[in-house]
Formats: structure tokens, C-alpha cells, sequence
């Protein structure tokens, strides 16, 4: 007989069948007559009933159908006359493929705290919020292909060991297979990377955007998404060593094109997830209420998740500029008040309390702040007429700050090269960037959506340790 999964089962299509159904024992509770077993298999957040005629099995078969354990039931799929569910199965066989010693198994009936489910990070698939935040991920992952791929995009995989530091921040893992305890060593004492094993120092890449721009160069439009790494020692909740980043590049875009790209897409994907996943995110949102009734009144979320996400996809981003976004923050009454930690004025890079401030108090809405001082962005960023800003645009999003960063590119070679010399950026090392400008550059733009950020958005989770399932973080590099 062929397995039918949970939500296959729970549509009812099989009503009156014998079916075969494999999965997890989420509980067991019964009486002298009849056990209900409550089986999950990962396809919904769901359980499917499993009736067991206590007289039929006996205590001598049922004993190992514990929580945790792995089982395969055969049975007929009937209308359910309990109630919460609309469809159950009167089981016929059962058969324990995997125990799971009720003594020993972590995951027991009561609620677990997220931090100890971050301990136990290989087990946390098979409770009901990271069954719902993976299958989110899942199809927010999916929904990118599928964004780009209907607007014609070329998805391109970029390199992940790479010699060069797109964003110019030096925060990168070194890629060696250097014998640490024995360095070879130039004449004049310093590390000889000609002896490494491609011959000169590599890392791991911190973003896909050079090589993109490249394909982008030739393709007019296309896409990355992939894993990106930083050792910025930053712990917080927003920060990850390992992350996913998704990095569109588009030829003959501006930034006002790249900024309206950016908006769709957010709106597409997030849509995506409400249509595909609504029981998940109702779960999640639910979860967020139990949550926020632990907390003062004035903490609280003012809408639901899911009010919060059919909101974004219905209204339109605010858009500001670095300078006027400088000015509200300027006048605020949290500024007045003195209630920001850090200095505002202009030219100072947006903290966090900042970004959250303005979109969070201010708009209430995801908000676009374009046209950044030159000195605090990116060496590739276009240079604006006025000679101090550049092209250059974050996405801020509530409760998560920045998702997207992202810029207009500059084409003009003179330009780029200044920039890069005032950075300390060899000509060199970037010979291959460089000839982009130089034969049929073009003006072009593009973003970088941080993965994670984009799922602890959907989801509402609070870490984003808990939107990836195995975190890399300062000091953890677990499983
Ligand atoms: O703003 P960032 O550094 O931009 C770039 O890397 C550009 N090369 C993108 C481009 O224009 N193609 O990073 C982009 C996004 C951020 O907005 C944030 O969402 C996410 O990546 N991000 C992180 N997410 C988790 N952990 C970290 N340490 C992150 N650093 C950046
Ligand atoms: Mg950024």
C-alpha cells in the first residue's frame, strides 16, 4: 500500500479507504477502551487521530507508541465524531519503526522555552513552531525562485571561496589549508600565501554582488541566492555568521526601479507565504499573543502577524531620503527626550533604535531611506551630483530594522577608482571588476535581501537564530 501524507489525509479524499500513513507520535492519551493517538509527519502543522481499540492492540503492542516515537499505521479513514478534527483514522496494524524512551526523550508534552530548543536543535523540527517557521522558510525560499524566474531572471551561482571583500568591511573568514601550527613564512617574516592552496589569501565570501554584476553584464538581469558569511562579532538577534542572501542585479536599472523591484518583491513573496502557508502563520501569530500577554500593555504588537503582513502587502512602502529621514529623527520628541543611546546629526550611520524609530513610531510602514552619506556605504555605491551622498537604498522593515541594503552601481570608471583608492581597494585585485566599466559598462543596480531577516519577518520570531536550523553565531557553531 503507498503512504498518504498527513495533509493529503486531512483533505477527507480518502474517506472510507484503507490507508497507510508514517510519522512521528506527537501524544498518546486514552482510557481502558480506546487510545488517540496524534500523529505528525511534517506535511502541516496538523496531527492526524489515530483511533486504537484498546481491547484489539492490547497494553503489550501499544507500550512503544510513546512521544517521539516513529511509527507506521494502517487503518480506514473515516469522518471524525470527536471534536477538533474533521477526519481520523481507526487503526488496524501498527508498527513502531523508531522508540523513543519516554524517560530519555527531550521533547515531552509541556512547552519548551526557545532557548532550550536551541540546545536541542536537531529535535526542534518536531515541534508545532519550528515545523511552522521551516515550512515558511520553505516556501518563502520557493517564492523567490519563482518571483524571478517568471520576470526572467538567470539565477546564478556565485562563488562562495572567494579573494576578494565586496562590502570593504574586512569582516571575513579566512578559506586556508595551511598547516596553523607551522605557517610558511615570506623573508621579511609575514605570512607567505603563494604557498596556500590557491596560491594567494582567500575567504569566504560575504556577498555574491561583484560576481553578479558581472553575469549582469551579459544577462541584463539575474539573481544569487546563497549562503553569505561575516565575522562581525555582533551577538544579537538580527545577526548571523552564516546567512542566506538573495542579491538581484539588473542592467539599465536606477535606483527608483531598483527600489519599486525591491518593493514587489517583498510584497510577492510575503503574499506567497500567506497564500501557501496561512495555517503556519496563524499558529506563529497565535503564538505571538500568548507571548505578548506576559508583557506590559505598552510592548505589546498593535497588530496581529497576519494584520501586519496583509498590511504590508496592501500599502505602499514609505520612501525617504538619508537626509529628511536625519531631520525626523532630529525632531522627534524620543530625540527631544533624549531617549536614543546613539548621537543623531548628519553624516552618522543609522543605528538601530533609529531605523526602528522611524519605522516603528513614524510611518508604521516598511520605509525606503535612499541617498546615505557617501562615507558611511559601500565603495561600489554611484556617486550622486551633489558630490557627498550615493545611490544607495536600505529597506527597513518593523520589529527587524534593515532586510534590504542595496545601490544604484557606479558605472563611470574615473569615479569607481577614486572610490576605491580612498578605501584602500587595490586596482589590482579588482582587475575583472573593473573591466566591466571599461568594456560595455552600463548604468545598473541591484539589492541584497537578507534571507533570515525576511523569514523572522513572516514568522514573527523574535531570534533569528530560530528562522535558521543550525545558527552560526559567536562562539556556536553546534550541529
Ligand atoms: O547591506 P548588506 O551588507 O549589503 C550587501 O551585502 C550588498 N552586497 C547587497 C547588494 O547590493 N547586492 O547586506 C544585505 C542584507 C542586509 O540588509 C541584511 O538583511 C542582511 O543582508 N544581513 C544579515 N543578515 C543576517 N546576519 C548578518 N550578519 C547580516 N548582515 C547583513
Ligand atoms: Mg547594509
Amino acid at each position: 500500500m503507498q503512504r498518504t501524507k498527513v495533509k493529503e489525509l486531512l483533505t477527507g479524499a480518502e474517506v472510507g479507504k484503507e490507508v497507510l500513513l508514517k510519522g512521528w507520535v506527537r501524544t498518546k492519551r486514552g482510557n481502558k477502551f480506546v487510545n488517540f493517538i496524534a500523529v505528525n509527519d511534517g506535511s502541516t502543522i496538523q496531527n492526524l487521530q489515530v483511533v486504537a481499540d484498546a481491547e484489539k492492540f492490547g497494553d503489550e503492542a501499544l507500550k512503544d507508541v510513546t512521544t517521539g516515537a516513529a511509527v507506521s499505521i494502517t487503518g480506514e479513514l473515516v469522518a471524525s465524531q470527536g471534536k477538533g478534527q474533521a477526519f481520523e483514522v481507526i487503526a488496524n496494524t501498527i508498527e513502531v519503526l523508531g522508540k523513543a524512551d519516554p524517560e530519555t526523550y527531550p521533547l515531552q508534552k509541556k512547552a519548551h522555552s526557545l532557548e532550550f530548543l536551541r540546545e536541542i536543535a536537531h529535535l526542534r523540527f518536531r515541534t508545532n513552531t519550528f515545523g511552522a517557521v521551516f515550512r515558511v522558510r520553505n516556501t518563502l525560499a520557493f517564492a523567490v525562485h519563482k518571483f524571478f524566474n517568471e520576470k526572467g531572471f538567470v539565477y546564478m551561482h556565485t562563488p562562495i571561496i572567494t579573494a576578494s571583500d565586496a562590502e570593504g568591511a574586512g569582516e571575513m573568514f579566512h578559506v586556508t589549508n595551511f598547516d596553523l601550527d607551522n605557517l610558511p613564512r615570506t623573508e621579511d617574516g609575514k605570512i607567505n600565501y603563494e604557498e596556500d592552496f590557491f596560491g594567494k589569501a582567500t575567504n569566504l565570501t560575504v556577498s555574491g554582488q561583484l560576481e553578479g554584476e558581472l553575469a549582469a553584464m551579459a544577462f541584463s538581469d539575474i539573481y544569487t541566492f546563497g549562503p553569505t558569511f561575516r565575522a562581525e562579532n555582533s551577538n544579537t538577534a538580527r545577526h548571523l555568521a552564516e546567512f542566506w542572501m538573495i542579491e538581484p542585479e539588473m542592467a539599465f536599472y536606477d535606483l527608483k526601479m531598483n527600489a519599486d523591484l525591491a518593493e514587489e518583491f517583498i510584497k510577492y513573496i510575503i503574499r506567497y507565504a500567506l497564500e501557501h502557508n496561512r495555517e503556519d502563520i496563524e499558529f506563529l501569530g497565535q503564538r505571538l499573543v500568548e507571548e505578548d500577554k506576559a508583557k506590559p500593555q505598552n510592548e505589546r504588537q498593535e497588530m496581529t502577524l497576519l494584520e501586519k503582513l496583509e498590511f504590508v502587502v496592501s500599502n505602499n512602502f514609505e520612501r525617504v531620503t538619508y537626509t529628511e529621514a536625519v531631520e525626523i529623527l532630529m525632531n522627534s520628541p524620543a530625540y527631544k527626550k533624549k531617549k536614543f543611546q546613539y548621537e543623531v546629526s548628519w553624516g552618522i550611520d543609522l543605528q538601530s533604535e533609529h531605523e526602528r524609530y522611524l519605522v516603528e513610531k513614524h510611518f508604521k510602514k516598511p520605509v525606503i531611506v535612499t541617498d546615505y552619506p557617501k562615507d558611511i556605504k559601500a565603495f561600489y555605491m554611484r556617486l550622486n551630483d551633489d558630490g557627498k551622498t550615493v545611490a544607495a537604498m536600505d529597506i527597513l522593515a518593523p520589529g527587524i530594522g534593515e532586510i534590504v541594503g542595496g545601490s544604484q552601481r557606479e558605472e563611470r570608471m574615473e569615479i569607481l577608482v577614486e572610490r576605491m583608492k580612498s578605501v584602500g581597494i587595490h586596482e589590482e585585485d579588482l582587475w575583472w571588476y573593473l573591466d566591466t566599466r571599461r568594456f560595455g559598462g552600463c548604468p545598473h543596480a541591484g539589492f541584497g535581501l537578507g534571507f533570515e531577516r525576511m523569514v523572522q519577518f513572516v514568522t514573527g520570531m523574535g531570534n533569528i537564530r530560530d528562522v535558521i536550523p543550525f545558527p552560526r553565531t559567536p562562539k556556536n557553531a553546534e550541529f
